[in-house]
């Protein structure tokens, strides 16, 4: 398989089987390929070259109606979801079930209420699409393939914006369907995964099959094969003696949200945030921010108390958020890799009064070439970048913008295990010079391995505190599950 884009070859002739039965696991660094090649198979992209046989017949697939008549399903990396609509009519998009001619709502929401109790997610039928928060979209997403009894399920990434639980869940799902013979493409980021539900792993680089290996294959193997090197330390934290306190939150609450959530952090340090998905710390982060109004307690940032709601007092006072959801919050996909890395910066890049547009260039060139940010140059739009190197940028621009306090949400989701080191190392020098991190994560060796405190949530509150050297995965799970007795949110 070939495809090239302008100015980078994507698939530089790609060999792929997959048999009935089994997990084939699709390895490769953020840009090697690994969506572009499923997007061939799933009529989103033409090759330039190359052949696709499905039971030993050429086929040609053109078009998504082509994939599905071949009995090709895929879950995209970037959600086809649409938020306005509710999530029944997202699960029968194009095909809701009829009576006489006219849309069957009644059938339409029970077919809809099997589908997402199949999966196991927490939504109703009937609610709007966009007010479920990425991890149950996701869910919804999965439902929808499922709904389709494909032969061939393609997943780009359907775990990195889940859980623990959602992942056992999913897995058992995946399990299922390979033992009816489904033929399941399975990409993640995950490592730890690979041996959970894999059968063959094969690893792109550069556009190209370097290997097909067993799914038992020893990470650092599977490490090396991706990206060329081995990597020594996974997470390379170095602690700094905390400073003044920069980011005191006190007793913040939002009716059924969240409520009584008071921490601090340091300067010099880096405070982890764990929980379930829907704990509620994405409230909290944004509520922080500036982003999402609160109705009780206090922000305040380097000694100015921040006032609720106002992003721009947030963002003046030196607090920076890299938001979760990348794609809506995070970067301005129509403008270019130099522009996104240089959008909060820009007020302050000036010199003599004028916009230093040499020096921003010169920062974003450093940035990028830090981070490995695959692309053609720094004019490409940010809206065509590979999923994980989307992420990088938005990391970066929050990065280079020099805040003095930082919330990263999620902040390595997505990305390659190389990228993830080079992101750590750029958290130690914030933190080295003063700045302070508190850095949301689900990805609990993250956490574990990047904080110097952990901070657990439960259903809207704070259910505890570990010091980074006591708290284990274990520990983290059983407050982020039991949470306490006296939770805001219905569980
Ligand atoms: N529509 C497009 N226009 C221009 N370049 C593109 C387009 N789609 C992909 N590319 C480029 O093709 C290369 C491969 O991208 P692809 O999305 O397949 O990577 P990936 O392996 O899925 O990475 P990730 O792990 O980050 O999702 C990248 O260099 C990317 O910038
Ligand atoms: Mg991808």
């Amino acid at each position: 398989m070939r495809k090239a884009f302008p100015g980078v070859v994507a698939l530089d002739g790609v060999d792929f089987d997959l048999r009935p039965g089994e997990v084939h696991v699709l390895l490769g660094e953020n840009g090697a390929g690994k969506s572009t090649l499923i997007k061939t198979l799933s009529g989103a992209h033409r090759p330039d070259a190359g052949t696709i046989e499905v039971d030993g017949e050429p086929v040609e697939i053109r078009s998504a109606e082509d994939a599905a008549r071949l009995g090709i399903a895929t879950i995209y990396q970037e959600f086809n979801l649409v938020p306005e609509l509710t999530v029944a009519e997202n699960l029968f998009l194009g095909r809701p079930p009829r009576r006489f001619g006219l849309v069957d709502r009644r059938r339409m929401d029970a077919d809809a209420a099997a589908l997402l109790e199949r999966v196991g997610v927490d939504a109703r039928p009937g609610q709007r699409m966009g007010d479920l928060g990425i991890a149950r979209a996701q869910m919804v997403e999965i439902a929808r393939a499922l709904s389709l009894d494909a032969r061939v399920l393609i997943m780009d990434e359907p775990t990195a914006v889940l859980t623990t639980g959602e992942v056992d869940r999913l897995f058992e799902i995946v399990a299922g369907l390979r033992d009816q013979g489904v033929a399941v493409v399975f990409i993640t980021h995950h490592l730890e995964e690979i041996p959970r539900i894999g059968d063959r792993v094969t690893v792109l680089r550069d556009g190209a099959s370097v290997g097909e290996v067993p799914a038992g294959t020893p990470e650092d193997e599977l490490v090396r094969l991706m990206v060329g090197r081995s990597i020594e330390q996974q997470y390379p934290r170095e602690r700094t003696e905390p400073g003044d306190v920069l980011l005191d939150v006190r007793d913040l609450g939002r009716a059924g949200v969240f409520d009584g959530v008071s921490f601090q952090v340091r300067a010099g340090e880096v405070v982890g945030l764990a929980g379930l998905v829907g704990a509620g710390r994405t409230e909290v982060a944004r509520a922080v921010f500036g982003a999402d109004p609160y109705d009780t307690g206090t922000v305040t940032v380097a000694g100015t108390r921040l006032r609720g709601g106002d992003v721009a007092a947030a963002l003046g006072a030196g607090l920076g958020l890299v938001p979760e959801d990348r794609k809506g919050q995070g970067l301005v996909l129509g403008a270019d890799v130099r522009e996104n890395l240089g959008l909060v910066t820009l007020g302050r890049a000036t010199r003599a009064g004028l916009v230093d547009r040499k020096g921003q260039e010169e920062r974003a060139a450093g940035m990028a070439e830090r981070l490995n940010v695959r692309m053609s140059g720094l004019r490409q739009e940010a809206g065509t970048l590979s999923g994980g190197n989307q992420q990088k940028v938005v990391i970066g621009k929050w990065l280079l913008a020099g805040a003095r306090v930082l919330v990263l949400d999620e902040p390595t989701r997505g990305v390659d295990v190389g990228a993830k080191v080079e992101i750590y190392r750029l958290v130690n020098d914030l933190t080295a010079s003063g700045h302070a991190v508190l850095m949301i994560s689900s990805d609990l060796p993250e956490v574990l391995g990047m904080s110097d405190r952990v901070l657990v949530m439960a259903r809207g509150r704070l259910a505890g505190e570990l010091a980074a050297g006591e708290a284990t995965q274990d520990s983290v799970m059983a407050l982020a599950v039991t949470g306490g007795s006296d939770a805001v949110k219905g569980s």
